[in-house]
């Protein structure tokens, strides 16, 4: 999932709707995750969307999610349980599997207790668990206070990598984060230069890639996006080179990848 040659990755993000049910623009997962996936290295998804909506032709390395147990339609999202067994996981061939933990809600412990006992089993097999510092509908939460902090015990307990928010001052959350990080993307921001600049700003403070859906799939050109994305975190490409690429992608409906993902 994280490429040797260049110590990074690009996680397509395709797992919101185990709590959002047919989010806007993946109402048909298959349809949308097609042309992206030669350009990931990695997608985000759940046991149901793996199996009937990803075609077993891609070797794209599938991140599979394994919590859940709320919908949308509560306040709190916090009161998630594991929901797909490490058997599953295994049998369905993937290279590692993800839960939310909600540090400072009513189900922290819960949740922290979750990600402790997801880690033990996952050892029993050697899978790889991601945690992601889920904030639920309190999108405010996301300081670099509060970050370091749910990053922290997610290494702390076990996780091997840790999927978490870009914010200011974001080199304090990578700085007291031992294990890989990478960042989501959030809801779609208003310009695609607003993306890559928080792509190139993560990286630039400790992030290892991204795990991205929204700021991509939501977008009128994805496969554009994650083009210029995967510049940005393989080639070292600067914001204006993303532009650049985004702009000369704009038609592009899917293609070859420009970087092997082999
Ligand atoms: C959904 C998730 C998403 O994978 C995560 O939020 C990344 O997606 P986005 O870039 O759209 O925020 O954890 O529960």
């Amino acid at each position: 999932m994280i490429k040797p040659s260049t110590g990074r990755s690009v996680m397509l993000a395709a797992d919101h709707g185990y709590f959002m049910g047919p989010t806007h623009k993946l109402e048909n997962p298959r349809k949308m995750l097609e042309p992206l996936l030669p350009y990931a290295d990695t997608v985000a998804v759940t046991r149901g969307i793996l199996r009937s909506s990803i075609d077993p032709k891609w070797d794209t390395p599938i991140l599979l999610r394994v919590s859940g147990g709320a919908s949308v339609l509560k306040e709190d999202l916090s009161d998630e349980e594991i929901t797909t067994s490490m058997e599953d996981a295994v049998r369905l061939n993937v290279s590692a599997v993800a839960l939310s933990i909600f540090v400072g809600t009513p189900h922290e412990k819960q949740s922290l207790i979750n990600l402790g006992e997801l880690v033990n089993q996952g050892e029993d097999f050697g899978m790889p668990v991601m945690a992601i510092t889920a904030v639920g509908k309190e999108l405010e939460k996301r300081d670099a206070k509060y970050l370091a902090l749910a990053c922290r015990l997610a290494a702390e307990l076990g996780a091997h990598v840790v999927k978490t928010y870009y914010c200011e001052n974001f080199r304090k959350v990578a700085d007291g984060t031992p294990v890989p990080l990478v960042v989501a993307g959030g809801p779609k921001l208003n310009t695609e230069t607003d993306v890559f600049n928080l792509v190139y700003n993560a990286l630039q403070e400790g992030a290892v890639g991204v795990d991205m859906g929204r700021n991509i799939w939501q977008n009128e050109k994805p496969v554009a996006m994650i083009k210029a994305i995967r510049a940005i975190v393989h080639e070292k490409a600067t914001v204006k080179e993303a532009q650049n690429i985004f702009a000369e992608n704009k038609s592009t409906v899917g293609e070859k990848p420009s970087v092997d993902r082999a």
